[in-house]
């Protein structure tokens, strides 16, 4: 079986579902189901005894020799993360406790586990690193997309986070041999988004009849790719991936945040008139900017597409039409998700606004 932290978030979920859907090889999901984690988001799996549930901290070591020990992963992924620059902005120390903390607790755990294995299995077994782009800083309008040389330079405490457990995961191949895979991904988009990140905000926010809420001038540039997309990715770095390699994993799809609203406001304007025949796009508010906000990111997936293979399967027009449609079909799955934590947040950060 393998091991998946975090499979109650975002992309773990999306990762878990995309996994059973493909083979039947067992799951054994550890997730500590912060407010980003949802078991709603795996309904679809009840009764089905390839996946295995429990809820528990990537920081309890004890814990985690004792799921090691008892279900001999052959693998470990791990997503587990706090994942919203803007919540890291507000509140850094979770991001240390978990990213940074919590890798390497896991890292320890892990690293202890694979040392006592047979010599076949120890040789077979597989550490993968769920990470992102944002570790490479941001880019000017005419600079290269990021390749997997770039040099490491992170902007918010998310991102320095997230690059300090990159190099974790680095050093523990380089010096126990731990046998590790790192993924660095563009910005996700797809089902079962969490509706604090731009794309589900403004679904969400447009059907109720809020403002959309862009940052500044609206003209910074993310690199948007499908989660299904990304799981498959990584599904396939697992597969065949070169120990202690770095694959860059993008969708070749760089786009300013107010075209994104813009195009979500055109969708929802066909798929779900408003009543009053306006366009949502009358809801655009600009608001004060991110403090540090990385003005572009952009990857360069040629590695992961030379040495593996991989492609995205959906182009930005597909996956997100896609995208908008699963939120209509899914009223109770967004209405479940805006608990009175959520509210709170939402308060917090965007004030008046709303
Ligand atoms: P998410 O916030 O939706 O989900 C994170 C999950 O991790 C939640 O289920 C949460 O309960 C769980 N978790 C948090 N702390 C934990 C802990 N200490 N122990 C166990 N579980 C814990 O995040 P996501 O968007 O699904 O991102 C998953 C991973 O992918 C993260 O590592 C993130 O850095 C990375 N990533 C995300 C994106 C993106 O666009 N969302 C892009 C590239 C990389
Ligand atoms: P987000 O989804 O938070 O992802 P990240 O910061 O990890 O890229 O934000 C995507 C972009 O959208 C980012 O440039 C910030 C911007 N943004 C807004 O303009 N308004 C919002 O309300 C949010 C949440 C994000």
């Amino acid at each position: 079986m393998i091991l998946v932290t975090g499979g109650a978030g975002f992309i773990g979920a999306n990762f878990v579902l995309e996994w059973l859907e493909h083979n039947d090889e067992p799951v054994l999901n550890l997730d500590k189901l912060t407010y980003a984690g949802n078991l709603h988001n795996l309904d679809s799996l009840q009764g089905d005894a390839r996946h295995i549930f429990v809820r528990g901290d990537i920081g309890d070591r004890a814990l985690l020799e004792r799921l090691l020990a008892e279900h001999q992963p052959r693998a470990v992924i791990n997503f587990a993360a706090e994942s919203h620059v803007d919540r890291s902005i507000h509140g850094p120390e979770d991001f240390i406790q978990t990213n940074v903390v919590g890798t390497f607790r896991l890292l320890e755990a892990v690293r202890h586990y694979w040392s006592a294995l047979p010599a076949t299995q120890k040789e077979a077994f597989r550490f993968l690193h769920v990470s992102t782009d944002e570790v490479y800083g941001t880019l000017t309008p005419d600079e290269p997309a990021f390749a997997e040389t770039h040099r490491v330079e992170p902007n918010s405490p998310y991102s320095a986070s997230k690059a300090a457990s990159d190099h974790l995961v680095r050093a523990w191949h380089h010096t126990y041999g731990l046998p590790v895979l790192t993924t660095n991904c563009s910005n996700n988009y797809g089902p079962l988004h969490f509706p604090e990140k731009l794309i589900p905000l403004v679904i969400v926010n447009a059907l109720a009849g809020k403002p959309l809420p862009i940052y500044g001038d609206g003209r910074q540039i993310r690199d948007w790719l499908y989660v299904r997309d990304h799981c498959r990715a990584i599904a396939r770095v697992l597969q065949a991936g070169r120990l202690g390699e770095v694959y860059n994993i993008g969708g070749w799809n760089e786009k300013a945040n107010i075209d994104i609203v813009k195009t979500v406001c055109a969708l929802l304007d066909e798929l779900r008139p408003r009543s009053d025949g306006k366009s949502y796009a009358e809801q655009i508010t600009f608001v004060q900017d991110r403090p540090g906000h990385d003005r572009r990111y952009a990857i360069d997936a040629r590695k992961i597409e030379r040495e593996l293979g991989w492609k995205p399967a959906e182009t930005f027009d597909t996956g997100i039409r896609k995208t908008v449609q699963w939120y209509l079909e899914h009223p109770e799955w967004v209405a479940n998700v805006q608990s009175g934590a959520y509210r709170d947040w939402v308060a917090k950060q965007y004030g008046a606004v709303q």
